[in-house]
C-alpha cells in the first residue's frame, strides 16, 4: 500500500483508473464495507484507492470541523488490512492551492431544493461538490463508491457526475449499522452516553415509517418516536428517492431523518413505499 500526499505521488502510485472511495477518515465498519465493495468493482487486478481528507469547505460550523475525529495512523492500518492499494492523504495546500481557484461548479437541483441537508447545512453541498470534483481531477478514478448513509450526498454526486459528464461510475454501498440499528458514523464517538442510548430511536423511527402506507402517517410516526426519545427534530420526511422532492406514486420513496442530541447531529434514511406496510 502506498500513502500519497501530493499529485505526483498519486500519479506514481497508479491511482488513475482505480476505484476510489472518498472519506474524511476516522474509519469504521461502514467505510470498510465500501472498501470491500470497491475491491469487488476493481476486480483482483484493478486498484482501489481511498482518500482521507477532512474537507474544511463542507463544514458549516467551525467547532464541528475542529472536533471532527482525526485518526490517520489507525485509518492507514485499516486500509492496509483491507487490501487498499493507495491512500491519498493530502495536506490542505494540495487540495486547495494558494491563489488557485478550485471550482464548485453549478449545483444540481437536489443539492439546493429539497430543504433537507441543503437547508440545515448551508454551503455543505457546495463544499462536497468542490472536494469531490477536485478528488476526481487529481485521482482520475474509473469509479467511485459512496454510502447510502448520506443519501442526499449520494444523489447530489450522481446528479453532478451525470450533468457534467465527468465519466466516473458512481457505485452505492448499503448502510452499515451497529447491533442495535444505529447507522455507523465517525461522529458517533462524540455522543455522550445519554445520547448514545437515545439515538437508537432514529432507526426505530424509520422502521415505524415502514409500517405506515400513507405519507402523512409515516411522517407522524417518525416524529412521535423521535420526540418520545427526547431528540431535537430537524426533519423526518418521506420523499422521492432521487429528487428528494415530494414522493410520487409509482416512484421509489425514501424516509429521511435528521435529529440532534447534545452537540451531535444524527442522520439516517431507509427505503419507503406505501406497499411496505403490507409486510410490516
Ligand atoms: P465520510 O463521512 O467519511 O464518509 C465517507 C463515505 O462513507 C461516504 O460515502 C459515506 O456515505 C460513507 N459512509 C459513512 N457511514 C457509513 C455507513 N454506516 N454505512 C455505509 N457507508 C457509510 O461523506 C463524506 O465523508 C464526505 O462528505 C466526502 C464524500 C468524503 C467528501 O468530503
Amino acid at each position: 500500500m502506498v500513502i500519497a500526499r501530493t499529485r505526483s505521488e498519486l500519479d506514481a502510485a497508479g491511482a488513475m483508473g482505480s476505484v476510489l472511495v472518498p472519506t474524511m477518515g476516522a474509519l469504521h465498519e461502514g467505510h470498510a464495507a465500501l472498501f470491500r465493495l470497491a475491491r469487488e468493482h476493481a476486480g483482483p487486478t484493478g486498484r482501489v484507492s481511498v482518500s482521507i481528507f477532512v474537507n474544511p469547505t463542507q463544514f458549516n460550523e467551525a467547532a464541528d470541523f475542529d472536533r471532527y475525529p482525526r485518526t490517520l495512523d489507525a485509518d492507514c492500518e485499516i486500509c492496509e488490512r483491507l487490501g487498499v492499494d493507495v491512500v491519498f492523504s493530502p495536506p490542505p495546500g494540495v487540495m486547495y492551492p494558494e491563489g488557485e481557484e478550485v471550482p464548485v461548479g453549478p449545483l444540481p437541483a437536489v443539492a439546493t431544493e429539497p430543504g433537507l441537508e441543503d437547508a440545515r447545512r448551508p454551503g455543505h453541498f457546495a463544499g462536497v461538490c468542490q472536494v469531490v470534483r477536485r478528488l476526481f481531477a487529481l485521482a482520475r478514478p474509473r469509479a467511485a463508491v459512496f454510502g447510502e448513509k448520506d443519501w442526499q450526498q449520494l444523489q447530489v454526486v450522481r446528479a453532478m457526475v451525470r450533468r457534467e459528464g465527468l465519466g466516473v461510475e458512481i457505485v452505492a454501498g448499503p448502510t452499515v449499522r451497529e447491533a442495535d440499528g444505529l447507522a455507523m458514523s465517525s461522529r458517533n464517538r462524540l455522543l455522550e452516553p445519554r445520547c448514545r442510548a437515545a439515538v437508537v430511536s432514529v432507526p426505530r423511527a424509520l422502521d415505524a415509517a415502514r409500517g405506515e402506507s400513507d405519507v402523512a402517517r409515516a411522517e407522524e410516526a417518525m416524529r412521535r418516536g423521535l420526540a418520545e426519545a427526547g431528540l431535537g427534530l430537524e426533519y423526518a420526511v418521506i420523499r422521492d428517492a432521487e429528487t428528494l422532492l415530494g414522493a410520487a406514486p409509482g416512484r421509489a420513496g425514501r424516509a429521511l431523518i435528521a435529529a440532534r442530541c447534545g452537540a451531535v447531529r444524527v442522520i439516517d434514511n431507509a427505503p419507503w413505499s406505501p406497499a411496505g406496510a403490507a409486510n410490516g
